[in-house]
């Protein structure tokens, strides 16, 4: 069994105030809730880890950054290391997040490098592929999720990649309210661990969890985790309150999670 994990993705929101707020807000939510049952992630701006970590300290909820730089320390002004996300009580590192392809110039080469030297630092990468618009109209959804994950897993041995997570995140549906269906998430994710299994094996593909991210909202995380693939969720917009971000947390935990 595939344990859910749902992602908040903070994007360039909140100051460290606003931050600790928001965490606060979460932690009193989610006081009883069984961390063993599911995986909380909360990705806030840099600036905003170390305090994050430190309110959420006990609490069901783990820390993850936005992105990575891939060498460990040097003459990269600007940039953080692997390590230093270690340092600051970081679990997880978002990498290859559409707005940073699209904005950033991040391509699956440097996708690549930041996966591996993500998880060289013992960080469990989440790894976000997907199609724009334009690529889905043109037919071209698998040949790009093929291109995202074929060159963005690249070099990695089956053991390396079982830690991994997939955020299948159609470019489309990213802060525009239109979410995927769930059928159009569940057969993207299929096809994804239908891939898996063809660069790795079929364990390996098994246990690697795929989150569906783009526009989802309490109102539509029921029906997409109902999928068999979907794994849980990559939430940007609606992980920002905690009214929102709390209730898409327990109703996907009332799908996924058997009592
Ligand atoms: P959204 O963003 O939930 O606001 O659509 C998702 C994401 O970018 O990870």
């Amino acid at each position: 069994m595939r344990k859910p994990i749902i992602a908040g993705n903070w994007k360039m929101y909140k100051t460290i105030s606003q931050a600790i707020e928001l965490a606060n807000g979460l932690k009193r939510a989610f006081y009883d809730l069984d961390a063993e049952a599911i995986d909380i992630v909360l990705c806030p701006v840099f600036t905003a880890l170390s305090e994050v970590n430190e309110v959420i300290s006990g609490s069901p909820m783990q820390l993850g950054a936005q992105d990575v730089f891939w060498q460990q320390e040097g003459a990269f002004t600007g940039e953080v290391s692997p390590l230093m996300l270690k340092d600051v009580g970081c679990k997880y590192v978002i990498i290859g997040h559409s707005e940073r392809r699209q904005y950033f110039g991040e391509t699956n080469q440097t996708v690549n490098k930041k996966v591996k030297a993500a998880l060289q630092n013992g960080l469990i990468p989440i790894m976000c592929v997907g199609e724009t618009l334009k690529e889905r109209q043109e037919e071209k959804t698998f040949e790009v999720l093929k291109d995202h994950i074929q060159n963005g897993l690249t070099g990695l041995t089956a053991q390396e990649v079982s830690d991994i997570v997939i955020a299948y995140e159609p470019v489309w549906a990213i802060g525009t309210g239109k979410n995927a269906t769930s059928q159009q998430a569940q057969e993207a994710h299929q096809f994804i661990r239908k891939l898996l299994t063809e660069m790795f094996n079929k364990e390996i593909a098994n246990n690697i969890r795929i989150q569906y991210g783009g526009s989802v909202k309490p109102d539509n995380i029921e029906e997409i985790m109902q999928q068999p693939d979907v794994d849980g969720a990559l939430v940007g917009g609606a992980s920002l309150k905690v009214d929102s971000f709390s209730d898409i947390v327990i109703r996907a935990m009332k799908v996924k999670v058997k009592k």
